[in-house]
């Protein structure tokens, strides 16, 4: 499936409600997930379109994310009601679809699991989540994650899994909890990588 030739101005000229300061944060993960999904193989227009929209429900509070989920049916686990920002993907990505109902399933769940991740995760979702924590105007956000852009450019798995392995250890040692679907798309990214080494020297 593939997305109409509707640009990215056009889009923020659609958003224009949002803040300014998240609009350039939307704009520089646009930018950055089109040159990733050039670099590995996914549909540029398609990941600057979903870069863009990505985060359109991130200025909402935390009470109006949790009402807006249910009015929409979305699930709201314990976990999400703990920390309601979580819903931001899902409520955003809802959102997108009924304000733009050219945006395809794919550019959907980019939007919809931007902050987690999730077990067998597309290409695009892997750009659109790798782009949004390469953006530079979150420099010095991610503490001790500095080498992420070195590596983002030559290996977009190992990428999302060092991002996610640090979240996991950021949040365990803040006490906080850990979303099953961060841990699952870190799981199958192991097991991804493990299935596709070489094989390890034989011992014996
Ligand atoms: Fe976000
Ligand atoms: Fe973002």
């Amino acid at each position: 499936m593939t997305a109409p030739r509707v640009t990215v101005a056009e889009l923020a000229a659609a958003w224009g409600e949002l803040p300014a300061s998240l609009v350039d944060h939307m704009r520089a993960v646009s930018g950055l997930a089109g040159e990733l999904a050039a670099r590995y193989g996914a549909d540029p227009h398609q990941a600057e379109l979903a870069g863009f929209l990505h985060d359109v429900a991130r200025a909402q509070p935390p009470q109006r994310l949790l009402d807006m989920a249910r009015e929409l049916s979305e699930p709201v686990g314990p976990v999400e009601a703990d920390a309601p920002i979580l819903l931001h993907g899902p409520v955003g990505s809802r959102q997108v679809l009924a304000r733009h109902p050219w945006v395809t399933p794919e550019m959907a769940l980019a939007i919809r699991w931007h902050s987690t991740g999730r077990w067998g995760m597309g290409l695009l979702e892997k750009v659109v989540f790798l782009a949004d924590k390469l953006e530079p105007g979150k420099n010095g956000y991610y503490q001790g994650l500095e080498d992420l852009a070195a590596i983002a450019r030559h290996d977009l798995n190992t990428a999302i899994l060092r991002y996610l392995e640090w979240l996991t250890r950021h949040l365990l040692d803040r006490g906080q909890l850990v979303h099953t679907a961060t841990l699952d798309a870190r799981n199958w990214l192991l097991l991804e990588q493990r299935a596709h080494a070489p094989h390890p020297p034989d011992k014996r």
